[in-house]
């Protein structure tokens, strides 16, 4: 069994300031601004920018305990996670726990717009976070 990787969703890059780094995005590298999202209980807040087909998720954090704050103090401003869409969030963890990876949830999480989420530890990657996303199948209209 294999996992069914789709391609890049988006990169994750952590930031101390969101509105500068939306502000950098947008007016200096061209990119458009397509959501943004509030994660109180994680102490975050999120705004993602595309061009084309690239993505980048920028995080901040709202509080000083969140878990992007510990990287930004630790790393500084710079690429957080990875993340890559597969075609199936459950058969992917299946795989990878089988496999000895370790994950940072025993199951998949609900991330934006209805999508799945699992995240794997950058011990086993080689030293980035990896978010694995399943998208919601989108409704005919
Ligand atoms: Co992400």
């Amino acid at each position: 069994m294999d996992i069914e990787y789709l391609g890049v969703d988006h990169l994750g890059l952590a930031v101390k300031d969101l509105a500068a780094a939306e502000a950098t995005y947008r007016n200096i590298l061209g990119f458009k601004l397509s959501g943004s999202e509030s994660l109180p209980d994680r102490g975050l807040e999120v705004r993602f920018v595309e061009t084309g087909n690239a993505r980048i998720e920028l995080i901040a954090p709202t509080r000083d305990d969140s878990e992007v704050s510990r990287f930004l103090d630790k790393r500084g401003e710079g690429l957080h996670h990875i993340c890559l869409q597969v075609a199936s969030i459950d058969r992917a963890i299946a795989q990878l726990r089988a496999q000895g990876a370790q994950l940072l949830s025993d199951e998949a999480q609900s991330g934006a717009e209805g999508s799945r989420v699992v995240f794997i530890h950058p011990k086993g990657t080689h030293g980035v976070l990896m978010e694995l996303v399943e998208k919601q199948a989108e409704e005919e209209s």
